[in-house]
């Protein structure tokens, strides 16, 4: 098996096929402070690409309420127990990804889930820990966060769904990074499903094929954010395209946010797949939970994230996120105003960096 370099883990790994990087990786980042779990981005996926015969429980785009709440049931759990819970606790990662812990004769290790897993989209959504009695408000005596976990297709750089399918199927566009899964030529073998560990790709029972995310091409193709991105309420995502660490280019607001500032994690980095969506760690969840699931540098990273109007230019890439329909390509600040550009430079939005404030007065005579 070749060996390929995976910068999230900061070491080569093994993987069935060469690498080659994509010209442009498509990515995305969710800033999880700001999620309300409205489910928006979740009704703006189904209504646009999942509204037909034996779809009606594929959710290409989730949102679940952590630590309880998985799509499908114990998605994260289960496959951590069988890779024996391993976490990055520096740079380099020591433990085994999900190709190198594969059983004798598979490419990753997976699993398969049942019906019965996907039952719920969001079970636990927003329960107390304990009975509730009548007139009691609210009791949680052991648990005392939550937080909001928004999940698409993680259109990985090593993908464990196209590894795995034996008819190789699935694709990754060399022209931005998207993985596609060619419905024609599909079998049905659902090798795709047990082997991604995110689980997303779900399988058709009408039609007999899988089907998965498919990053909104038509829409990344003429430039438009994808459609759960710019239908956000809380306008917490942000989707553009990302370099490697070393590639990274200073005025590409993914880029600084991820390479440059390091506010925003991808999500089980310890799996080996290299995912391109990215988190900006909740604040207020206690920091073994948050390394387990994004990873090593979290700490530091809610630190920058929380004085984030230090930077001014770390402050002005997250303003882009929901400013625009567009995909943001370059930014700049020009005094007051952050500016967006898409890949030819020409101005597609303008965003205040800060807002006028009116002090009232403290005495008014009209209420005497
Ligand atoms: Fe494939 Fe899963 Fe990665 Fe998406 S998240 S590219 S379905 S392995
Ligand atoms: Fe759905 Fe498009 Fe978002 Fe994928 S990128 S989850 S297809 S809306
Ligand atoms: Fe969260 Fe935005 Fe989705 Fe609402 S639309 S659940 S704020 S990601
Ligand atoms: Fe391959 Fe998955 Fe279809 S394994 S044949 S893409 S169901």
């Amino acid at each position: 098996m070749p060996n390929v370099y995976n910068w999230q883990i900061g070491r080569e790994m093994p993987y069935p096929f060469e690498g080659a990087r994509p010209t442009k990786q498509f990515a995305m980042i969710f800033d999880t402070n700001k999620c309300i779990a409205c489910q928006t981005c979740t009704v703006a996926c189904k209504t646009t690409w999942t509204s037909g015969r034996g779809q009606e429980y594929m959710l290409w785009n989730n949102v679940e309420t952590k630590p309880y709440g998985y799509y499908p049931l114990g998605w994260d759990v289960t496959i951590l127990d069988q890779l024996g819970v391993q976490r990055m606790n520096g740079p380099v990662y020591s433990g085994k990804t999900l190709f190198e812990a594969a059983p004798a004769g598979e490419i990753v290790l997976g699993y398969q889930p049942t019906d019965e897993d996907y039952a719920n989209p969001n079970i636990g959504e927003d329960d107390s820990t304990s009975e509730m009695a009548q007139g009691v408000w609210m009791r949680m005596p052991h648990m005392q966060w939550m937080y909001y976990l928004p999940r698409i297709c993680n259109h990985c750089t090593y993908p464990a769904c196209l590894s795995a399918c034996p008819r190789q199927v699935i694709y990754k566009r060399p022209e931005d990074g998207i993985v596609l899964l060619d419905q024609h030529r599909c079998r049905g073998y659902r090798e795709c499903v047990k082997g991604c560990p995110y689980k997303k790709v779900f399988f058709n029972p009408m039609t007999r094929v899988s089907e998965k995310c498919i990053g909104c091409y038509p829409a990344i193709e003429n430039n438009r954010q994808t459609q759960c991105t710019i239908t956000c309420i809380g306008k917490i995502r942000l989707q553009g395209f990302l370099a490697t660490p070393e590639a990274a280019r200073e005025d590409n607001p993914m880029d600084y946010i991820i390479h440059g500032a390091k506010i925003a994690k991808p999500l089980y980095p310890q799996f080996g797949l290299e995912p391109n969506t990215y988190y900006i760690p909740p604040v207020h969840v206690p920091p073994p939970y948050l390394r387990q699931m994004f990873g090593h540098g979290v700490e530091e990273a809610i630190a920058i994230y929380r004085r984030a109007s230090d930077d001014r230019k770390l402050l002005a890439a997250m303003l882009l996120f929901g400013a625009t329909n567009e995909i943001i390509h370059h930014f700049s600040i020009e005094g007051n105003r952050v500016i967006g550009y898409d890949e030819k430079r020409a101005e597609l939005v303008r965003v205040p960096m800060t807002e006028p404030t009116y002090i009232r007065e403290a005495y008014d005579a009209r209420f005497d």
